[in-house]
């Protein structure tokens, strides 16, 4: 297998032109970043770039604003952190990548930084649009993409762009990602436990189908078990539900059923009858028409428990309930807790990702200890899957 190529150390950068793609997809909230590890973690290279004189200039998306600049999605907050944070000039970029647009970068010294506002304001990005990509490789001599989380995504900034600039390469965040999590891969101790929170299943489908072969347990949590409700035909009241997802489902336990995987999945909750209101535990026969599903309850993390204790390996991404009201936040923080104190005290294996999972596992009042915590969450998955991500591909 081809290798991947990532930056070397030693390369010198001086007065040159680096694009780097990063992730700062953030939560945030009114204009406030709630949880910063993203852009935490990324800072060590943008710094050491800077002392390196090279002239940076950094993509993000945030969010999945479709081609719409929906302010909501700016990056301005995230520009206002790293212009706080880094000690150098750092702009922000706004405008359209017309015939101007040149102009507007050439302006950039050495060791100062540019963000561009969010990539995805622009459908070229998300459709991979060769013209799309080749405006933006014009605009640097080296490419360097430090974004695992994002290397599942075919777009511009992550894929075609590498065909118009010759030096690309791979960051080091990007590398120790990888690193850690083939480490896992080969190193996995049975059995192997995977916990999958989130909200749609349509969208991990195909990674929990192929997961099932590799695995022993698999846990499912957060909005994506009210689907699994009502494949049992327990009501859900206002919960969120997608739409058409029996057949999804059936096609899980029968491959579950003939590869031997356990599949587990709440047997309570906690409901409250809004996102910001209190909550109240309740069996899964007893939800009102008014309630909503908002976190696992009690017995269901005792369950929980009790599989981790047994497991040599947990993967988990997406939490297990609406944890950005710290009312429905206990079920993800009790999973963390003895996922960490497993890893502590029993060698237990285990890597979790996501930016939610990171976010809401953040809010535990404990120091938490893992194997290794992944800034992506889909990429993850695919990665786990065994897949050869579009992102990496093009880096090898
Ligand atoms: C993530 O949050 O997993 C990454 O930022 C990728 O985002 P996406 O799923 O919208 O491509």
């Amino acid at each position: 297998m081809d290798k991947i190529k990532f930056f070397p150390n030693n390369l010198d950068v001086q007065n040159q032109k680096i694009i780097l793609r990063l992730d700062l997809n953030v939560p945030i909230k009114d204009k406030i970043i709630i949880d910063d590890t993203r852009i935490v973690l990324c800072l060590p290279f943008i710094k050491k770039l800077i002392e390196k004189k090279a002239k940076i200039i950094i993509i993000s998306h945030l969010g999945r604003p479709k081609g719409i600049k929906d302010p909501a999605l700016s990056l301005i907050p995230v520009y206002k952190y790293l212009k706080k944070i880094l000690q150098t000039n750092v702009y922000f970029f706004m405008g359209n990548f017309d015939s101007e647009m040149k102009d507007k970068f050439s302006h950039l010294k050495e060791g100062e930084v540019i963000l561009i506002e969010n990539i995805r304001y622009f459908k070229e990005e998300t459709d991979n649009d060769e013209n799309f990509s080749k405006k933006l490789a014009s605009l640097g001599d080296i490419y360097i993409n430090d974004a695992f989380s994002c290397s599942h995504r075919k777009q511009s900034s992550i894929y075609n762009i590498t065909k118009y600039i010759k030096k690309n390469f791979a960051g080091p965040l990007l590398k120790k990602e990888i690193d850690a999590i083939n480490l896992v891969i080969n190193n996995k101790k049975e059995p192997v436990t995977c916990i999958i929170g989130g909200s749609k299943i349509s969208t991990k489908i195909n990674v929990i189908t192929n997961l099932i072969e590799k695995i022993n347990n698999l846990i499912i949590v957060g909005a994506m078990a009210n689907n699994f409700f009502i494949y049992k035909n327990l009501k859900v009241g206002k919960s969120l539900i997608e739409n058409n997802t029996k057949e999804i489902i059936k096609k899980i336990y029968d491959k579950a059923l003939i590869n031997n995987c356990e599949i587990i999945i709440p047997e309570d909750c906690v409901v409250g009858t809004s996102f910001d209101g209190d909550g109240k535990d309740k069996n899964l026969e007893k939800i009102e028409k008014n309630e909503i599903i908002l976190d696992i309850g009690s017995n269901t993390i005792k369950k929980i428990k009790q599989t981790i204790e047994q497991s040599n390996t947990v993967l988990w991404n997406g939490p297990a309930g609406y944890f950005e009201n710290k009312n429905f936040l206990n079920g993800t923080v009790s999973i963390a807790e003895i996922i960490s104190k497993n890893t502590r005290e029993k060698s237990l294996i285990s890597v979790l990702g996501g930016g939610d999972t990171l976010a809401a596992i953040n809010k535990s009042k404990n120091k938490l200890f893992f194997s290794h915590l992944s800034t992506a969450g889909g990429a993850f998955l695919e990665y786990l899957e065994g897949k050869d991500l579009p992102g990496l591909s093009v880096l090898k």
